[in-house]
Parts: C-alpha cells; sequence; structure tokens
C-alpha cells in the first residue's frame, strides 16, 4: 500500500498529514527516505523521526464469497463488499476479483508483495471454475475452450476443461481476466448461467459456507508463497 495509507493505518497521522511527514524527509522506509509514491508492504521497516511505527500482523484469509457482494474494498454504490465480510483489523483486501454474481474461493490479505505476485499471470496461479450454461457445449467448444479463445485483449492461454454434468463445465485457467471465463463461455455459443470458482491457488472451500472465512495455516501461506516464487517469510 501507498506509504501515507501505512502511516494512516497505523494512527500516525492523517494521509493528507503523512504526506507533510513524508515530504519533510520524517519518514525512512528500510533505511531510505520515503517518497510520496512508495509503497511498502507489512513486511517494510518504517520510521519517523528515528522511531519505529508498529507492522501491520500479516493476515491472508480465504472468504467463501457469496452472491450479490462486490469484489472491491469500498463500493460508490453503497453494495455489500467482501470486506465487509471479514474482521476490519488487520485490514485486508482481496487478491484478484469475481463478478459480483460469482460465488467462490476468494483470497484477501494485506500482505501486499504476496499479492501483488499471486495476482500476476506470470506465476500462473491455478483457478478452478465451475460454470453452469445456458445449453450443452459441444465436443468442439470444449475443445476450443482448452486451447484458448480469441478475445478482444488477445487469445486465452491452453486452459483444462472438462465437464461435469450435461450443462455444468469445469474450467481450470491460469490468467485473471475481467469476465474471462464468461467472456470464454460466451464465445463458444454457451452463456454462463452461474459461475463459482471451487479453487483457487490450491485452497478449496471445504468447511466453509457461503458468507464465511478462515485464516490460512502457516503452510498454507508457505505454500502460496512457494506457487508465487517467493519462498522467504
Ligand atoms: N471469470 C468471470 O467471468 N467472472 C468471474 O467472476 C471470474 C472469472
Amino acid at each position: 500500500m501507498r506509504l501515507n495509507a501505512y502511516l494512516a493505518r497505523a494512527g500516525v497521522a492523517s494521509r493528507r498529514g503523512a504526506d507533510e511527514l513524508i515530504k519533510a524527509g520524517r519518514v525512512l522506509v528500510n533505511g531510505q527516505p520515503g517518497q510520496l509514491n512508495t509503497f511498502v508492504a507489512a513486511r517494510d521497516r518504517v520510521e519517523v523521526d528515528g522511531k519505529p511505527v508498529a507492522k501491520q500482523k500479516l493476515a491472508h484469509l480465504l472468504l467463501f464469497k457469496p452472491a450479490g457482494v462486490v469484489t472491491t474494498a469500498s463500493d460508490p454504490q453503497g453494495r455489500r463488499t467482501v470486506v465487509e465480510l471479514v474482521p476490519g483489523e488487520p485490514r485486508v483486501v482481496p487478491v484478484g476479483r469475481l463478478d459480483a454474481d460469482t460465488t467462490g474461493a476468494l483470497l484477501l490479505t494485506n500482505d501486499g508483495q504476496l499479492a501483488h505476485r499471486l495476482a500476476h499471470p506470470r506465476y500462473e496461479v491455478e483457478k478452478v471454475y465451475e460454470a453452469e450454461l445456458e445449453r450443452e457445449p459441444t465436443d468442439e467448444a470444449m475443445r476450443k475452450l482448452a486451447e484458448g479463445i480469441e478475445l478482444e485483449d488477445g487469445r486465452t492461454a491452453p486452459a483444462k476443461a472438462c465437464r461435469l454434468g450435461p450443462k455444468l463445465i469445469e474450467l481450470s485457467i491460469h490468467e485473471g481476466r475481467k469476465h474471462q471465463v464468461k467472456l470464454m463461455c460466451g464465445a463458444v455459443g454457451c452463456p454462463v448461467t452461474r459461475l463459482h470458482r471451487s479453487r483457487y491457488a490450491g485452497l478449496d472451500l471445504s468447511g466453509l459456507e457461503p458468507g464465511k472465512w478462515r485464516a490460512l495455516s502457516v503452510g498454507e501461506v508457505e505454500e502460496l508463497r512457494r506457487l508465487s516464487g517467493r519462498s522467504e517469510g
């Protein structure tokens, strides 16, 4: 998060007050003077006037996102957000996004570095979706979904597509483009009527009811760090 937001959250000053401290050179990040555009993660060492600012405790939560809730930290239209379904302290934000009508596995964290890496296509974190379709897909449609679909922003990467029922498929993808699954299925003539993410980076929803969350175990966080190419704590 931005340095001024970090300082505000730590109770040092308002964001504007924090900007003044930064401009005055009173804030160091890992020993270097902070700038207005400096981004800090919970692991960074921040000092104001030579005194360390208390670090945020890292939190990694898995939420079973219900339908009708938006994946943003605040919604200008006043709709309920995923952030309202988890504890406010320490404050966490969603990694990537699910559409308001999509249900399923959503990770929320204040570990900015990990979140950034998980969301980066380079690390190819697997997302598994169950999509209910308006009609039964042909074999040709299933093949196209697996091989890649030409979307407005380019061709989708190869995916795994299998049938779970006549109008129900499982699609495993590694990208996170906006409305990707709906656009892919729509492009092969099978609009999505219901979308659920059953797994995210190997995490599934067992034991969780819609709207409920759980903290990840230390082992699960380590595995996410490994998947995102970062093994240190
Ligand atoms: N693809 C979509 O179309 N919607 C989602 O919410 C997630 C992936």
